[in-house]
């Protein structure tokens, strides 16, 4: 009797159970259901995962060709998220301008490991209170002054000498290059430079070489933020190493902010001579603040941030762009006759000589739009239900810019596949002109603010360099154009050049 009791009551229970774990699968598929009638239509992937397994390394070229499928608003699942992805100018665009556009995804993808984030990881108010108080200190301390060329152009001095050592034998231009170009944003930020084989400098590159590496992994990885703590546990793809990558940097940083903190003691003066003297000053000034970001822990973060952001952008796009003097000596020749009418061979190009030198401006332009070096942009956030076109982006879902897409459109770019830089030329060739539609650095209120940088420090070097030497591809071989893509596009194997000392022809021919 007693027996039957349990029996019936462990066969309620069971029931119980059966009936709350249907409810439950019910409520999940409604729910999924109801989530893909509100998103724009697109590929269907598999659960947990989504369409993740089946995106290609040259994700920004599928997406396109998902556009043509789909149309340029479509949706995609990618890991937890669901992600829209607008390929098309008109939507990207519409999106430039929403303000609910302009977040990004809540996690962090090295979650506790790395527990505080850059203000370009960051949201909302404190994002735009860490990008109004850095770029104020950037300007403050140079950033679009004359001073800031002159140390630029002095920096490029050193770097036309290291490159003489070549002794017009083949090499690869990125190992010299990144020589050079942290030394730029290292003055902003440190308020000073380092020597070529300075160890701290040796260090720093090396870093940034092995985040190169590992960059793909954290794209993808980064839509599935759970993975992560997996990942550190069984030291899949040496996360480990990963992070020991990023604290090392931050190591060097720190040795920065300490020697400020220092100077900040023993100096009288309170004069801002770098960002982080003007973060320091900022957070001296927010003490009495409540839960102020304006920490040492968000200086560090920053600072890394931007040292990273100024140094390997600018040395790819120009690493692309001898491979395109290399293999365009027309074009190269154009520039020099730019030169030769403008400048001339003897002293360093200035910010004004741009206005004078439409055609080297067109060049940089081209190379920008082929390259596309950053063809998606860093992901947003939707903080409200937008309407782009008669398409609904939902809340919180995660919105990606194909800018590829835009770059390659044969209705605003005629034989999109060409390099051919004139197509930026009106005037009889007088003028060079950007057109709203070429999106390098994104758009809107969260467009790269190191734009303006990146390009004066493209324009100095490319005429610096051609003042003084030939751009030649290895004897008997053709550059290849071919990429790879680990968040940004790479090329896929490492350009050689050689360079010869120009003797220079006084007139054109
Ligand atoms: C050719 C060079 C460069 C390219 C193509 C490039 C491209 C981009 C793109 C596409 C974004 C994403 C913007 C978005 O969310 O829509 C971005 C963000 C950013 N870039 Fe650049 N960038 C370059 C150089 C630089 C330089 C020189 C610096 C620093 C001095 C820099 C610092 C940053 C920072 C801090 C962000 C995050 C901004 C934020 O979240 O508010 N970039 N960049």
């Amino acid at each position: 009797m007693i027996l039957s009791v349990h029996f019936d009551f462990v066969a309620i229970l069971l029931n119980c159970a059966y009936i709350c774990f249907g409810l439950l699968i019910v409520n999940h598929v409604l729910g999924f259901i109801q989530r893909l009638n509100r998103l724009p239509s697109g590929p269907w992937g598999l659960p947990v995962v989504g369409y993740l397994p089946f995106t290609r390394d040259d994700t920004y070229v599928q997406f396109g060709e998902l556009a043509v499928k789909y149309g340029p608003v479509f949706s995609v699942k990618l890991g937890s998220y669901d992600v829209v992805v607008l390929a098309d100018w008109k939507s990207i665009r519409e999106a430039f301008s929403s303000d609910h556009l302009l977040s990004r995804p809540r996690e962090n993808f090295f979650g506790d490991e790395l527990k505080d984030v850059s203000f370009t990881e960051m949201s909302g108010d404190p994002w735009k209170e860490q990008r109004r108080i850095a770029m104020t200190t950037l300007r403050n301390v140079g950033l679009g002054k004359s001073k800031m060329e002159d140390l630029i152009r002095e920096e490029i001095d050193s770097f036309l000498n290291e490159l003489k050592t070549t002794d017009e034998r083949p090499f690869k231009f990125i190992d010299k290059v990144k020589l050079s170009i942290p030394n730029n944003v290292s003055i902003l930020l440190f308020g000073h430079k380092y020597d070529y084989d300075d160890p701290v400098k040796v260090e720093l590159e090396k870093n940034l070489d092995n985040a190169d590496s590992v960059g793909h992994f954290i794209s993808s990885g980064v839509f599935m933020p759970w993975i992560t703590k997996f990942l550190i546990f069984f030291n899949y793809l040496d996360m480990k190493e990963m992070i020991k990558i990023i604290k090392r940097t931050d190591c060097f940083v720190q040795i920065e902010i300490d020697k400020h903190l220092e100077k900040m003691k023993t100096s009288d003066t309170k004069e801002i001579e770098d960002y982080i003297d003007g973060f320091l000053h900022e957070m001296d000034k927010r003490a009495d603040e409540n839960n102020s970001n304006f920490n040492r822990e968000v200086l560090l973060r920053n600072t890394s941030a931007f040292y990273s952001a100024g140094s390997s952008t600018i040395q790819s796009t120009l690493n692309w762009t001898m491979a395109y003097l290399a293999a365009y000596p027309e074009y190269q020749e154009k520039i020099r006759d730019e030169i030769r009418e403008t400048i001339g061979f003897d002293r360093l190009p200035n910010n004004v000589d741009r206005q004078r030198m439409p055609f080297t401006i067109s060049f940089i332009y081209e190379v920008h739009r082929m390259v596309s070096l950053v063809p998606i942009n860093l992901q947003r956030r939707a903080t409200a239900d937008v309407k782009i076109g008669d398409k609904l982006i939902p809340k919180d879902t995660l919105v990606l810019f194909n800018f590829w897409s835009v770059h390659r459109d044969s209705s605003l770019y005629p034989e999109p596949d060409k390099f051919d830089p004139n197509r930026f030329l009106i005037d009889n060739g007088t003028k060079a002109v950007k057109p709203q539609h070429l999106i390098p650095f994104s758009g809107g209120k969260r467009v790269c603010p190191g734009e303006s940088l990146a390009n004066l420090q493209l324009f100095l070097y490319v005429v610096s360099i051609l003042q003084k030497f030939k751009v030649l591809p290895e004897p008997g071989k053709q550059i290849s154009f071919e990429s790879r893509y680990n968040g940004g596009r790479q090329p896929k194997n490492p350009i050689y050049v050689i360079f010869k000392q120009l003797t220079i022809p006084k007139t054109k021919g």
